[in-house]
């Protein structure tokens, strides 16, 4: 065992894997770049009160942040989430052209437990849209998600929807759910849920919960008349989109910030207490808690981690690999591999070499190995006669040839079918 091995939660994403990474986020640029999002990057490190303001009943915020002063006697941290994060940079620039929309891809950090597609350090990409109040910006920023999971070629991915009420419609809701649960036959860990923060007993998974979450109020009685249309035109957007959604009167979400519409995409294949591959909503007060104008907001983050799992779980999305163009064999000293390498690479093929001036024989066996289209040869024959030998790999692919050293860029990207 090595002396340092990855802290819990954290993982190591090795070469095999992170192509699909790449392939993600490529997709997901794609999606929301040809609806006129703008990509934002903001620093992994905050004031810890950008992030405190995403509610103190929130266990990302009270559990869960990898706070600490810096050296300068800052508090600060890693960033948990990053809708802080952008709700902050809007109240810093200010930009002028409403809706401002932005996506977003980055590493966050939460001290959970860690298990299967929960991690401590995780991938999401998302949007979020500051500025317009309008359902069908809602309808938009979820069908985008739909759209992006399409995509992928996933196809057991489900949609909860569900609406808050405005902030006194949820006040109210909260009340009656304090009542309702002070009598109701609750498990100890939902009873101190209850104390921080009611809407979250809600979410239990436990069974013994289950009856007195089944008979609690429901949110849709308290909704005032703007909330209900709200609500009713998202739904109707939906519809009119042709994206299957549920309406699930219980999903309550993680974060504090959100009024209105919330939403959540659960994989059908994952377990259920991680099975949130995304999820979002709106969160009208949060730039104005951060020290900005009053601004509605929408948006949403997609676990890059989970949703790989769900990739994984239903057989699509998976790695490609891109074979090389050439292996360069030098049996000389290893100067001509060098200079040949480089020459292809220039000329925009892939290359690989072998190291360390080893056997023919050797160097095949990596050739080989590196799954590259060609291998060319250098030996003493070749050297003396300023050209190489050009042995395609694959079995069935013809002989190989002699070529002059100056004929071979042209040559290989004829056969490769580049030029
Ligand atoms: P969230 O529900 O906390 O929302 O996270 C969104 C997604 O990130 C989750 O559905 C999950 O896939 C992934 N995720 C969260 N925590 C972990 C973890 N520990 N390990 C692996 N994956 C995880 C937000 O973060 C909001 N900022 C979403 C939003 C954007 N709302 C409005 N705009």
């Amino acid at each position: 065992m090595p002396a340092f091995q990855t802290s819990p939660g954290m993982r190591d994403i090795l070469p095999a894997d992170t192509g699909r990474w790449r392939r993600l986020n490529a997709v997901f640029a794609d999606v929301v770049g040809a609806a006129g999002y703008g990509q934002i990057i903001t620093p992994l490190i905050e004031d810890v009160g950008v992030f405190t303001r995403i509610g103190e009943a929130t266990d990302v915020v009270t559990k869960e942040l990898y706070a600490f002063e810096d050296r300068g006697g800052r508090h600060v941290s890693l960033r948990p989430e990053l809708t802080a994060s952008v709700c902050r940079a809007f109240a810093q620039h200010r930009p002028a052209a409403l809706p401002w929309k932005v996506w977003y891809s980055g590493p966050n950090f939460r001290q959970e437990k860690a298990q299967r597609g929960r991690y401590r350090q995780f991938d999401q990409v998302g949007v979020e849209v500051l500025g317009v109040d309008d359902a069908h910006l809602d309808v938009e920023v979820i069908a985008l998600a739909a759209e992006f999971y399409r995509r992928l070629g996933l196809t057991q991915v489900n949609l909860v929807v569900n609406s808050l009420g405005e902030p006194e419609d949820r006040a109210a809701y909260v009340a009656a759910l304090e009542t309702y649960f002070a009598d109701a036959d609750l498990t100890e860990q939902s009873r101190s849920t209850l104390a921080k923060n009611p809407l979250r007993v809600l979410d239990s998974k436990r069974t013994e919960d289950a009856e007195a979450i089944a008979g609690a109020p429901k949110i849709s009685d308290f909704y005032s008349t703007e909330a209900a249309a709200h609500f009713d035109m998202v739904q109707a957007g939906l519809v009119r989109l042709g994206i299957d959604f549920v309406v699930e009167p219980k999903l309550v979400r993680g974060l504090d910030y959100y009024r209105r519409t919330i939403f959540e995409f659960q994989g059908g294949t994952l377990d259920s207490a991680q099975n949130a591959l995304g999820g979002g909503g709106r969160y009208d007060g949060l730039v104005e808690a951060l020290g900005g104008p009053a601004t509605p907001g929408i948006g949403f983050a997609l676990g890059v981690d989970r949703t790989l799992l769900a990739c994984e779980d239903e057989g699509v999305f998976a790695e490609e690999s891109a074979p090389l163009d050439a292996f360069v064999v030098d049996v000389v000293g290893g100067q001509e591999a060098a200079a040949v390498t480089a020459e292809l690479r220039n000329a925009g093929l892939s290359a690989d070499r072998g190291y360390d001036n080893r056997s023919m024989k050797a160097q095949m066996k990596l050739a080989n190995r590196s799954d590259a289209r060609f291998a060319v040869i250098i030996g003493e024959d070749e050297l003396a006669a300023d050209s190489v030998v050009v042995r395609p790999m694959a079995r069935d692919a013809g002989d190989q040839q002699t070529i002059s050293r100056s004929d071979l860029i042209s040559h290989l990207k004829e056969t490769l079918d580049l030029s």
